[in-house]
């Protein structure tokens, strides 16, 4: 018994004030994000592959998306050091107090090294190590697990975890299957120690191998790349949409139901619904199937698209500003693999005065005009 309490002890000791008895719990304390400056809106989508405006936005659900050019940067680094800059400027932590920085991303800018050492080595967290986690459009959903466990372990308290994908790198321009879907952009949460009931509380996830419907062919070491794959353009995204589409909406909607039963959450506790955003439809139906208004679902695939491991953090960086200590959050995601879940989250902090010091403003049709957000979110002044 003795020998426990002393293993207790010296575990804690990094952390005198918390004490050995207390439960730790894992939350958020601050957003970052980034989306690169030029737009793609499906006007000039329709110049060079055979869809239109009307189609895209009664089946997607997508108007326009933010695209890395190689003029601007390259890479999912550019957009994620970007992010993490934000997020330190917000939070105003000092960077050497940073122990781990988890990357999830589909698109890394090499096989290796990974993405989080560029990043790190970008914005001077001299203290941290990190790793990438590829679980495509649920890479985040998953991350946030892993930084909870090391901080619920009580050997971390400050943890970044970040979100994003450099989708235009490995999209098909000539396939309008799938090219109206996807754009780039990244965001990043600090997660950090507490004793208070709030932060990442639960989790339900899940693996169910079954790739023939979406995945890149070549590229990696099961079909390295040659002359023949770049030929058969098997470095981009494959997917057939209709049997990606019902597995999504069914497992997305079973994981909620799940997680929200576990947890007493109905429509009417539940503050916000937080879907990865791969077609307005499939939100709409995730959040039917529990009754949660779509007032409190948040969207924001109109203007960001589908960013694969960017679409959660990217809906907190716009939302910060409603979002309020004691909200109730179910994210939940669904990518490659098939990969799926949700998770319970009590947010812990009132939003509004830290969404003040990022230029990115919450934007809803009617509140604010879409050339005023993006105007906003650069850092110009509002006219
Ligand atoms: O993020 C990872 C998980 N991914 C998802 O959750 C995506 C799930 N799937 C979807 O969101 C939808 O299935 C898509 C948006 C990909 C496609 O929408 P859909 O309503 O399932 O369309 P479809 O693939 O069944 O195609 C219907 C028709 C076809 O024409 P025919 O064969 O009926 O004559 C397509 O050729 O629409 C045609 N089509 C288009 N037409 C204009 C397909 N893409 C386009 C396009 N513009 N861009």
């Amino acid at each position: 018994m003795w020998g426990l309490s002393a293993f207790l002890i010296f575990s804690f000791s990094r952390f005198p004030n918390i004490s050995v008895m207390e439960k730790i719990n894992a939350v958020i304390t601050g957003v970052g994000g980034y989306v690169p400056d030029y737009i793609l809106d499906n006007e000039e989508m329709s110049q060079f592959v055979d869809t239109s405006d009307e189609w895209i936005m009664e089946r997607i659900g997508v108007k326009t998306r933010h695209i890395l050019r190689p003029e601007q940067g390259s890479g999912v680094s550019y957009l994620m050091t970007r992010a993490v800059r934000q997020l330190l400027e917000k939070t105003q932590v000092d960077p050497a107090s940073v122990e781990m920085v988890i990357c999830a991303t589909t698109t890394p800018d090499y096989h290796f090294p990974s993405t989080a050492s560029i990043v790190i080595g970008n914005t001077g967290l001299t203290h941290a190590f990190g790793f990438d986690m590829e679980a495509a459009c649920a890479g985040f959903l998953y991350a946030m697990e892993v930084a909870a466990n090391y901080i619920r372990s009580g050997r971390y308290k400050r943890i970044i975890v970040c979100g994003g994908d450099h989708m235009s790198s490995m999209t098909n321009y000539q396939d309008r299957n799938t090219c109206p879907i996807f754009g780039d952009g990244a965001a990043c949460v600090m997660m950090e120690a507490t004793t208070e009931e709030v932060g990442l509380l639960d989790g339900y996830y899940r693996v169910e191998a079954s790739y023939e419907h979406l995945h890149m062919a070549a590229g990696g070491s099961a079909k390295m790349p040659s002359h023949e794959t770049v030929d058969a353009r098997e470095h981009f995204v494959y997917q057939e949409g209709r049997p990606v589409f019902k597995h999504a909406v069914t497992k997305m909607a079973d994981a909620v139901e799940t997680i929200a039963k576990r947890n007493g959450l109905t429509k009417e506790n539940i503050t916000w619904v937080v879907p990865h955003q791969a077609n307005v439809r499939i939100e709409s139906a995730v959040a039917r199937r529990i009754g949660v208004d779509e007032d409190h679902v948040m969207i924001n695939i109109d203007h960001m698209a589908n960013t694969s491991g960017g679409t959660l953090p990217l809906c907190l960086w716009e939302y910060e500003p409603q979002l309020k200590k004691g909200d109730k959050l179910i994210f939940t995601a669904f990518g490659a693999g098939f990969s799926w879940g949700a998770s319970y989250m009590v947010w812990g902090y009132d939003g509004a005065a830290e969404a003040q010091k990022s230029p990115a403003q919450f934007y809803k049709e009617g509140e604010i005009s879409r050339e005023e957000w993006y105007r906003l979110r650069k850092g110009e002044k509002s006219e």
